[in-house]
């Protein structure tokens, strides 16, 4: 059980988020939760790798937090001939009673079990949800090591403000080790210094229009250089 007391609030678009008790920051936007997610981490990442032709996806959460990206990935994928396997991290999990709290099943419309199977299942099992293959691992992100890769990043660390080496090139190095050639990262954020930090990495970057009130988001490719024979 968490020790951690975060207090939830709805954001603008009706959907909740909750303040972090323990770094003082929201989880989402206030502006909306459910249309940031949506936006940042389904349309510019998961969709568009499906757009792509892509119908296999291993994708990794930097902060499960609430669950918002996983529950929606699992319903952007229902039904269709595509599997993701989500591994999702997180340090410092929310409770449960925190987690029931949450409005998105009602917003979703989708059954609440399966929103709050997400938080109950045991860190580090793999969770089968039909086309959706799930775990999560309660762990400090600088710590984690995979020999897996991962072909989408949904990248959602509190701000640099608050989390300032997270966003910086030695751990998002220790990310880029971990992608697939061509994975994509995507993320809220799109500070200058940010963006440089993955240039340096090797990303290719794309700057697209954010979510509600936000000018711009990331999406950041991994480009494997082709060395040249020295002629
Ligand atoms: C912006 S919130 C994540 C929002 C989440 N994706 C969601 O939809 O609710 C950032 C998350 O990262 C977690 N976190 C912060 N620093 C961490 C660290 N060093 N290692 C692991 N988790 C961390 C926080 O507890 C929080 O859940």
């Amino acid at each position: 059980m968490s020790e951690q007391s975060n207090q939830p609030f709805i954001t603008q678009d009706g959907s909740s988020s909750l303040i972090s008790d323990k770094f003082g920051e929201a989880y989402h936007s206030r502006y909306g939760a459910l249309e940031e997610s949506n936006h940042v981490f389904i349309d510019a990442g998961l969709k568009h790798l499906i757009d792509l032709g892509k119908d296999k996806i291993n994708i990794l959460e930097i902060g499960f937090g609430t669950g918002l990206n996983a529950i929606l990935t699992l319903l952007e994928i229902k039904d269709k001939p595509i599997s993701v396997s989500y591994t999702g991290l997180e340090a410092y999990p929310i409770s449960l009673d925190e987690a029931s709290v949450l409005n998105y099943s009602d917003l979703l419309d989708i059954d609440k079990n399966t929103f709050i199977q997400l938080h109950e299942c045991e860190w580090g099992q793999p969770q089968t949800f039909e086309n959706f293959n799930f775990t999560k691992h309660q762990i400090e992100f600088e710590r984690f090591q995979n020999s897996q890769t991962f072909d989408l990043v949904y990248f959602d660390a509190f701000a640099p403000s608050v989390q300032e080496h997270l966003w910086e090139y030695p751990f998002l190095n220790q990310i880029y080790q971990m992608c697939s050639d061509e994975a994509i990262l995507v993320t809220y954020c799109a500070k200058g210094s940010f963006k440089r930090a993955l240039k340096q990495c090797g990303f290719k970057l794309e700057s697209l229009p954010g979510p509600a009130k936000k000018r711009e988001m990331t999406r950041a490719v991994k480009c494997i250089l082709i060395k040249s024979s020295g002629n």
